[in-house]
């Protein structure tokens, strides 16, 4: 078994993350007492209990009340700078993320006020950490079509602080192709393009994802592997999936970690990284998911170190950057060979 100590200092990426994934009970109570915001419980302890999940659909019922406590750029803020101080402490160099406009503008809460609080941390946190951080601009799949172009408009002023868009919410029953205009827009206007597919749904919505929203990186995707040739075309086209162990476990996608199928994959050559998806909601941050998956799946040094070199490839990060990164990632493990 290798150290715990090795996996959570390798230098490595987080593309998967969802910002409001990340309200820590504590955070939640704290910040409902400053705005003055009813929470149906009564302590922390409490809250942790509530997060028992069937599938995906019972999660986010619990999780979109949740965010309902987010209502200042200060809360965004300070949401944005604990993520990516606790994630610096993984080894996370580079983090692309997620966040819900909808979540918030249909509470009536504009982009300025969650763009600026976000924007704000994250240059705090590169001056105080190094860690790079870029957002992912996500629409609800829940909502139609036209409430994502819609969206995309009104964020016209933050197009430029946004280095992609993507797809998240319930998937059964809400098909990519219902967002094509979306993402044509945004893919217009320069963002990069990435969506959740096969989580729950059936390999047909990776299929959909990668040519009518162009996506270049398929976030979960684990379905793919009952559909050989699609997974052949993952290999081939060398499309990222970005897989998130504990969240597919608390989920109900795989009973037990042990039977993940993201070591065949892996070992089938697809592009796998780990991440944590929504970390206060599924028990554990980035290094926590590697460190569950190693132990599962018997990982070795070298599955290791290929996730965490697939992570950093799989960035939106200009060539030279990466090559910076993985060159850091080789003086890691080579200083721990000797
Ligand atoms: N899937 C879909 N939507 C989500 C998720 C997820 O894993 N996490 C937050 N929103
Ligand atoms: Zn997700």
């Amino acid at each position: 078994m290798v150290s715990e100590a090795f996996i959570r200092g390798l230098p490595k990426a987080e593309i998967h993350l969802h910002i409001e994934g990340t309200l820590e009970p504590e955070m939640m109570f704290e910040f409902a007492a400053r705005n003055g915001v009813d929470l149906p419980f009564d302590s922390v302890a409490d809250v942790r209990a509530a997060y028992e999940f069937d599938d995906l659909q019972s999660f986010l019922d619990i999780y979109y009340r949740g965010a309902d406590v987010l209502q200042t750029e200060q809360d965004f803020y300070d949401l944005m700078w604990a993520y990516l101080e606790r994630a610096n402490q993984d080894g996370v160099r580079r983090a692309e993320i997620f966040f819900d406009p909808q979540t918030h503008t249909q509470r009536d809460i504009g982009f300025p006020v969650f763009m600026d609080g976000f924007l704000r941390a994250i240059a705090d946190a590169e001056a105080e950490w190094g860690i790079s951080a870029a957002l992912i601009l996500c629409f609800l799949r829940h909502l139609s079509g036209e409430a994502a172009v819609a969206t995309w408009e009104q964020a016209a002023d933050y197009h430029d602080a946004v280095v992609a868009v993507g797809l998240d919410s319930s998937e059964v029953g809400n098909p990519p192709e219902l967002f094509a205009e979306a993402y044509a827009l945004a893919r217009a206007a320069g963002a990069r393009s990435v969506a959740h597919a096969g989580e729950e749904g059936l390999p047909e919505y990776i299929t959909g994802a990668l040519d009518a929203l162009g996506a270049e990186r398929i976030d979960h995707g684990v379905t793919c592997e009952d559909d050989h040739a699609l997974v052949e075309r993952l290999v081939e086209e060398g499309i990222p999936l970005t897989i998130c162990p504990l969240s597919n476990l608390k989920l109900g996608v795989f009973e037990r970690l042990q039977d993940h199928n993201l070591k065949r994959l892996l070992n089938r050559g697809v592009k796998v990284t780990i991440n944590s998806d929504d970390p206060s909601y599924f028990g554990g941050y980035i290094g926590d998911n590697y460190v569950a998956v190693a132990e599962a799946l018997t990982l070795d040094q070298w599955d290791l170190v290929r996730l965490a070199r697939n992570s950093i490839e799989a960035t939106f990060l200009g060539p030279a950057v990466k090559e910076r990164l993985i060159t850091e990632l080789e003086t890691y493990v080579a200083s721990l060979d000797q």
